[in-house]
């Protein structure tokens, strides 16, 4: 068949550069805003009076009707069709006659490709951030649970210092709300319309771009034309704030992977969030959080590929810029998926706080107490910390622990110890005298969680 842009060639293209060439197949995804902006640019041409209103009014009719046929499914998407933006127009075409010749003045797909893809981005950034509302909300209301619940906090995965676990799990909020920001800066940068760019150098028609950015929910225009169609910025930048998101989501299920392991046992997840062995009957296997893990360096994959494609490009437009599309797409798709497996995950989890204690218990945790309990007795640091590697050393050595040492073994050390001695290293005790600032004491437990909470209430 002839291409639309048939004149200069014949249009007569072999199928198999047709099937490389065709870009319908992932663009077509974005019909409701290519016909979208597709109306605000018909009137913007009536208003300018580049066509007749009558005309314009015709044309967004038409439109209006195709977009509904498509979401009724009356009308189906050819897939013989270069693109979207051909697809519609012809469509267009064949339902209103002749005007339908006229949508494509003072535009071309170089514009209007960077517009739909833009106000599609926009639309998903909108339902990310929903859903890590979503997510903010599961771990807020986990984090009220377990405020206190002691669990071992490690560095180098060796147990370290008491934590709670409501502490461990506010920890992801506050990565989780950083995440928000920066998909709201992004999309701010974003919402600039590129439409009336045209093929690269703006246009001898007498437009009003700022008529079409404001019809679409724009915040201004892309001042300079070229800029306007080359521009993939926003898409790296997206495909950035996701892959950090997927980071973050990528160590909380690592950390859920362990933690649901018989070695450790702080969590279960629940039977809907897990899979089975098919050969191994005993099993119960974190397969959601394996693939939010192994879905990570897919995403990071297409963040390096757009960044790839676009690293050599002359200005203005290049057809490899269509390479665009299924990277940030997918990216979309797999973090929304990711979010929403893990809201879910989250809520069903079960905490089990006895092993978390016992865990905490085991692993000489209370040992920066005990040399802190020797500097509030008068000792430089130092001595202290020496003091109590040495019991910790003794302990071991005798399979004993400092909440139960005698206290004559404790003053074979340091004539300082007393009997209060059992109060500070007492787990509990630790915990919650980490009154500092964002420790894992209860009161800053609570600022923090009245903090996420005040966040996702604006
Ligand atoms: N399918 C193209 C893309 O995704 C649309 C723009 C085509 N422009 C062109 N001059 N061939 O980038």
């Amino acid at each position: 068949m002839a291409k639309m842009w048939a004149g200069r060639t014949a249009g007569m293209t072999s199928s198999i550069a047709d099937d490389f060439n065709s870009s319908i197949r992932f663009d077509s995804k974005m019909y409701r805003q290519d016909i979208t902006g597709s109306m605000a640019h018909a009137a913007m041409l009536a208003q300018q009076g580049i066509i007749a209103s009558a005309e314009a009014d015709t044309l967004i009719a038409g439109l209006e009707q195709i977009l509904s046929d498509l979401d009724s499914g009356a009308l189906q998407i050819d897939e013989t069709c270069e693109d979207i933006h051909m697809f519609v127009e012809q469509v267009l075409t064949e339902r209103v006659g002749d005007v339908g010749k006229k949508l494509h003045t003072a535009r071309s797909r170089n514009d209007q490709i960077a517009l739909d893809i833009r106000m599609y981005l926009r639309d998903e950034i909108d339902e990310m951030v929903l859903l890590l509302g979503q997510l903010l909300e599961a771990l807020v209301e986990k984090a009220e649970q377990y405020p206190t619940a002691i669990m071992p906090g490690y560095t180098h995965l060796q147990r370290a210092q008491p934590i709670s676990f409501g502490h461990h799990l506010l920890a992801y909020a506050m990565m989780l709300l950083r995440d928000i920001d920066r998909f709201k800066d992004c999309r701010k940068r974003m919402n600039q319309s590129p439409i009336g760019s045209c093929a690269l150098a703006g246009t001898t028609y007498p437009t009003d771009r700022y008529f079409e950015a404001k019809q679409l929910g724009f915040n201004s225009i892309c001042l300079n034309s070229m800029d306007g169609v080359s521009d993939r910025d926003f898409c790296v930048e997206l495909l950035s704030t996701i892959s950090i998101l997927m980071m973050h989501l990528s160590r909380f299920s690592e950390e859920l992977i362990l933690w649901s392991s018989w070695e450790f046992r702080f969590v279960e997840l629940s039977d809907s969030f897990t899979t089975g062995s098919s050969i191994m009957p005993q099993k119960k296997n974190p397969d959601m959080a394996e693939l939010v893990r192994g879905k990570t360096g897919r995403v990071y994959g297409d963040l390096m590929a757009l960044l790839t494609v676009l690293k050599g490009l002359p200005l203005a437009y290049n057809k490899d810029m269509q390479e665009d599309k299924e990277g940030v797409f997918d990216a979309c798709e797999t973090v929304k998926m990711c979010l929403k497996v893990f809201i879910g995950m989250i809520q069903t989890m079960t905490v089990c706080t006895d092993s978390m204690k016992k865990a905490a218990q085991n692993g000489f945790i209370n040992a920066t107490d005990l040399a802190d309990y020797l500097v509030k007795k008068g000792l430089p640091f130092r001595s202290a910390y020496k003091i109590s590697g040495q019991l910790v050393s003794r302990c071991m050595a005798e399979g004993a622990v400092l909440e139960t040492l005698p206290l004559s073994v404790y003053r074979e050390y340091s004539d300082l110890f007393d009997q209060d001695v059992y109060e500070a290293v007492d787990l509990q005790t630790c915990l919650q005298k980490r009154t500092s600032q964002g420790g894992t004491g209860a009161a800053s437990v609570q600022a923090q969680i009245a903090y996420v909470k005040e966040r996702l209430a604006q």
